[in-house]
């Protein structure tokens, strides 16, 4: 009998074929059934493979007691337990380095989209509101000589320091670590929103950044400065954001992520100066199905016995 792998949601299309037939690969389909739906068709087996949607905890845990390796489609674990999974032996793998450039290339478009309002512009043309040619309609500012500060400065962080770097910014970082990158400085959190024109945030979810950007933390950072988020929705007090954007205290935010997804805050909604994104920092259609390929491959190395590459546990 094969062993059973079962997908919480669709992968991109090679991934099936990539796992030759050495699976019964069950689940997929673009909308997961109701968790406890999922989680009753996926007994049995022995690989389970949720995207960064989809909670590994204690309890999906006990209720699959055969699953001895979880293949995540993502980078981010926040999703998973991990010392669950410790406790109970199971493997941990996530797909990190082929999501660096397309996420830091959306982290920098949301930049430049919140900067010049783009979306805004957008709407108006849409709503067929121009109707005039007005020099001082639609003004946003302009990034060159500007100062952005990055929060969590890992790869994507980095990768975004060298895109701003050609749009000749100044860069600050906060991080626990020192990085050798050329022009870019670490200052501690608090100095960085002080002084940044533009925050992008790029720290993994854990509880130490859990409302990173509290309501005291926002209203720290310059007056008409502008936050991005292409991290974790909750790495943000949303409530504390959008009452920083609707008072003027901001000047604009692009947001990629939400706490709890794919539901997000009210507040944004009327606001004109957010430009949402539906979590789509790794939506290139080269970044997903690097990821998916990294998925296969480790499932693959697994079932054979040999050690994945990219284990988290
Ligand atoms: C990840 O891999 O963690 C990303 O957020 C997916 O886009």
């Amino acid at each position: 009998m094969k062993p059973i792998l079962y997908l919480v949601r669709d992968l991109p299309a090679p991934f099936v074929s990539w796992l030759g037939d050495g699976f019964d690969v069950r689940g997929g389909g673009r909308r997961p059934p109701a968790r406890e739906e999922w989680v009753r068709r996926a007994a049995g087996a022995q690989v389970l493979v949720p995207t960064y949607l989809d909670r590994v905890d204690e309890p999906l845990l006990v209720a699959l007691p055969t699953v001895r390796h979880v293949a995540s489609y993502g980078v981010g674990v926040n999703h998973i337990d991990i010392e669950a999974c410790r406790r109970h032996g199971v493997i941990v793998t996530n797909t990190p380095g082929v999501l660096t450039a397309a996420t830091a290339d959306m982290a920098f478009g949301l930049l430049l989209a919140a900067a010049r309002r783009i979306a805004e512009g957008d709407r108006l043309i849409r709503a067929g509101r121009w109707v005039e040619v007005d020099p001082s309609a639609c003004l946003g500012v302009e990034v060159n000589g500007k100062t952005l500060g990055i929060v969590g400065f890992g790869a994507i962080g980095q990768a975004v320091a060298q895109r701003a770097a050609a749009f000749d910014m100044r860069i600050l970082y906060s991080s626990p670590r020192e990085a050798d990158v050329p022009g870019a400085r670490r200052v501690p959190l608090d100095e960085l929103l002080a002084e940044s024109d533009f925050v992008s945030l790029h720290c993994p979810l854990t509880p130490q950044t859990d409302n990173l950007m509290s309501r005291e933390r926002i209203r720290r950072m310059k007056r008409g400065a502008v936050l991005v988020n292409t991290a974790r929705g909750g790495v943000v007090d949303d409530a504390a954001l959008a009452e920083a954007l609707a008072d003027g205290h901001l000047a604009a935010a692009g947001l990629d992520v939400f706490r709890d997804e794919p539901r997000v805050p009210a507040a944004y909604l009327g606001l004109e100066n957010v430009v949402l994104t539906p979590h789509i920092g790794s939506g290139s259609v080269e970044a997903r199905a690097a990821m998916a390929r990294l998925v296969a491959d480790d499932v693959l190395r697994v079932a054979a016995g040999q050690p994945p590459k990219h284990r988290v546990v």
